[in-house]
């Protein structure tokens, strides 16, 4: 570890956690091996009984995951960290891995499609029964909770509506009733929102966004204390094996080095964005978690340290006319993704969200009309100019 505490985040997220060779390399290693060789038989021995803490297969460990793993921590302030395959791999193991048939989980509705599927449709074929919330009102995660209940999970902002969730209150809350909080931090980045630090037990992000921000590699990350890493993660990424190339891991951890760079810039512009299209006669409703009408303004403010890199409209007209906006825009690219270099737009009723029901989707805001715009590292002007002139079309 070659940045300490005392070196301020963004300091950390270049330095932190390199595990230099004999070679002294500048640039992190990438390992690309399977497995280790040991020296003689004793040594594997010692290597498998816990003895030596040397690697014994990647599936489990890695230098160049190793490498990952602490410099998201040294970054979040977390304890431990493992890397996963993608995001979904480090939803489904820090839920999975908390519970037992029997057991109940309570999470906001609004969430990711793919989360919602683990937690609506997925856990309870496993005889783990959920209960989905609106995640701004903090009586119902109060009156949902039970005895079961073994943990809260939540993502804030929202996809794709934006909304702002109380993180500390609704820690509160779970605790009180005995479980754990689950913090999916992917909208926020770990630039602007630390949820440890806020009191939940557990964060998850898919780093296939802004941690690579350039649209090559997947991966999801998990950071916890080391108990709760070692009593529920670590054991399930082992046997399970949804693990992180190497490649992938080196490539995200080239992209920490200018995560805080890229998310600054991107939020900018998207802040841009929200002031040059909010009064656009097109567009019906404008939500952008750094402005003072954002419907959470309060605690957006309370628990976030920048805005966000997301913008989402509504366009007059319904589908018909958000279809001819997309189709209309040249430089930004209709893509499902965000946090990409690229400037991005989804009409999330058609594409992320279209498994829902019409009544589930209208529960959450997401109208017909509404797109969601991630904003990308281009010049903003040349992205305004793109937006307003696919609004005239539409
Ligand atoms: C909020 C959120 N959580 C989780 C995921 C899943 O991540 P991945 O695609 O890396 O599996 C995504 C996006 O795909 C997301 O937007």
């Amino acid at each position: 570890m070659h940045a300490p505490a005392k070196y301020r985040p963004e300091t950390r997220l270049v330095h932190a956690g390199q595990l230099r060779s004999q070679f002294g390399e500048t640039s992190e290693t990438l390992y690309l091996t399977q497995s280790y060789v040991y020296e003689n038989a004793a040594a594997a021995e010692a290597r498998f009984k816990g003895e030596d803490p040397g690697f014994i297969y990647s599936r489990y460990g890695n230098p160049t995951l190793a490498m990952l793993e602490a410099r998201m921590a040294a970054f979040e302030g977390a304890e431990a960290a493992r890397t996963t395959a993608t995001g979904m791999a480090a939803v489904t193991l820090a839920l999975m891995g908390q519970v037992k048939a029997g057991d109940h989980v309570v999470a906001a509705k609004a969430l990711f499609g793919s989360c919602r599927y683990v937690v609506e449709d997925f856990l309870p074929r496993y005889g783990v029964a959920s209960t989905l919330v609106d995640g701004t009102d903090l009586s119902q995660w109060r009156n949902a909770a039970r005895p079961n209940t073994r943990t809260f999970f939540l993502e804030t902002p929202t996809n794709p509506t934006l909304e702002v969730i109380d993180i500390a209150a609704v820690a509160a809350i779970a605790h009180q009733a005995g479980a754990t909080l689950v913090v999916d931090n992917v909208f926020s980045t770990p630039l602007w929102q630390s949820p440890l630090a806020l009191g939940a037990d557990c964060v998850v992000y898919s780093a296939t966004k802004h941690i690579d921000g350039q649209g090559r590699c997947l991966g999801g990350i998990i950071l916890a204390s080391e108990a709760f890493i070692q009593k529920h993660v670590h054991t399930l990424l082992r046997q399970t094996g949804p693990s992180m190339s190497p490649f992938n891991a080196w490539v995200l951890l080239k992209g920490l080095e200018t995560l805080s760079v890229r998310v600054r810039r991107q939020t900018d512009t998207a802040a841009t964005v929200s002031v040059a299209l909010v009064e656009h006669q097109k567009i019906s409703r404008l939500i952008y978690p750094g402005r003072p009408d954002h419907p959470q303004a309060e605690i957006a403010r309370k628990q976030m340290r920048g805005g966000s890199t997301l913008v989402a409209f509504e366009i007059k007209g319904g589908k018909e006319a958000a279809f001819r906006f997309q189709d209309a825009l040249k430089l930004v690219r209709i893509s499902n993704n965000l946090g990409d270099a690229k400037s991005l737009i989804t009409h999330p009723a058609t594409t992320t969200h279209q498994r829902l029901t019409p009544e589930a989707r209208a529960e959450l805001g997401i109208t017909d009309g509404l797109v969601r715009f991630s904003a990308g590292l281009e010049h903003p002007d040349d992205v305004v100019e793109d937006l307003l002139a696919a609004l005239d079309a539409a």
